[in-house]
């Protein structure tokens, strides 16, 4: 599958990045710059026991604003969390939405601005393009490394009465001011640092990869997996190394940059399934499944997988071994994090044919490298199960 040059493509990326250590202590002047004067921060409660909201509070109070947390964002954020988000966001008559933390309370603060103002349940936005009008403007501070949704244009959230997860996607969605702050994500415990690193991982990889990648992607893809195969070990064991955060936290962007330029593919497929059914870590099914998508993939991927094994600073000598030498190191990287086995996420056989069906029917199935139908995701699903 080589890169064609002459292919068409459009690049846009509406969110304006600020990165630096530190510059979460900017929100105050990103606010005042915005005329924002009634903030609604989207956030969970894991991050309000963090102490990461003390600054970010402290510059609201400083500000005289009119301000309100909303903190009730579940992992894998749910419809209904969307619905409240969105009723307290117009009690207060919020012009402006604040969302702290990983991609849970991010993507929430997105399907709740744009259903605040037009109304309706967010499952009426699902796909893509469904969003004319305004949204109340958004700015985003990560806490993980991982889901890149601080600039990326879509929201995945949980039908909890199909136990789905639906994308709604949009230009208009990405937030307007992304700070990006690697302080923030130093507190972040190991198990999570791998998780939401392999997520960003996974959507380098199937965003270099799908059919519909192009050439602006693929180089931000490409610089992501390199820094993530560098740093994502170091920033596991060694929390408080800055510069791994800082790594791991550009290469999540990158790759976000990537994947929402581009597409997701089997990997999220299953993930989106099983995340959806069980309510599983988003981040955790994408390691597990990842090494055997490439797997699957790889007859057509070898020029590109041979690049990502470049980026990941493997040498070899013939395309062919590289191509297999990046699906052992991403398996390998995995294992080296302490991601845990498909055996072990208490999967039942007896769903598999459902989950494959899902992950057929998931819309970023179409765009993997390599036609996947519900039987080729059943017997993934079986061979994941054999080899624990
Ligand atoms: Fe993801």
């Amino acid at each position: 599958m080589a890169v064609n040059l002459l292919n068409s493509f459009s690049f846009e990326l509406p969110t304006r990045v600020e990165y630096g250590v530190g510059v979460a202590g900017t929100l105050l002047d990103t606010l005042r710059r915005m005329g924002a004067k009634k903030i609604l921060v989207v956030t969970d409660k894991g991050i309000g026991r963090s102490g990461l909201l003390v600054s970010i509070s402290m510059q609201l109070e400083q500000g005289g604003l009119v301000w309100e947390i909303f903190d009730e964002t579940a992992p894998n954020p749910r419809d209904y969390n969307v619905r409240d988000g969105a009723k307290r966001a117009n009690l207060l008559g919020a012009d402006c939405l604040v969302a702290v933390g990983g991609g849970s309370p991010l993507d929430c603060a997105k399907a709740i601005a744009a259903v605040a103002p037009r109304g309706g349940a967010v499952r009426d936005y699902a796909g893509k393009d469904k969003i004319s009008g305004d949204v109340i403007p958004l700015i985003a501070i990560p806490t993980t490394a991982g889901t890149g949704s601080e600039v990326t244009f879509g929201a995945v959230i949980t039908d909890t009465r199909e136990k789905y997860k639906f994308t709604i996607k949009h230009p208009r969605l990405a937030p307007r001011v992304a700070l990006v702050d690697p302080k923030m994500t130093v507190t972040m415990p190991p198990a999570l640092t791998a998780s939401t690193g392999m997520d960003a991982l996974t959507h380098a990889i199937e965003g270099y990869t799908a059919r519909v990648s192009e050439p602006l992607a693929d180089a931000a893809a490409l610089y992501a997996i390199e820094l993530i195969a560098k740093y994502l070990k170091k920033a596991v064991f060694e929390g408080q190394n800055l510069e791994a955060r800082a790594g791991m936290l550009l290469g999540s962007i990158l790759a976000g940059i990537a994947f929402s330029h581009s597409d997701v593919g089997a990997a999220h497929c299953i993930a989106e399934a099983l995340g959806g059914q069980y309510d599983l870590a988003h981040g955790v099914c994408n390691a597990v499944v990842l090494p055997a998508v490439m797997e699957f993939n790889l007859p057509e991927c070898k020029e590109k997988y041979a690049r990502i094994a470049t980026a990941m600073s493997i040498v070899y000598e013939k395309l062919d071994d590289g191509a297999r030498l990046a699906v052992e190191a991403v398996q390998k990287l995995a294992a080296d994090v302490n991601l845990p086995a498909f055996s072990s996420l208490g999967v039942h056989a007896a769903d598999f044919e459902a989950l494959a069906k899902k992950s057929a029917l998931n819309g970023s199935n179409p765009n993997n490298p390599r036609r996947m139908g519900a039987g080729d995701y059943l017997k993934l699903l079986k061979k994941l199960r054999t080899a624990g």
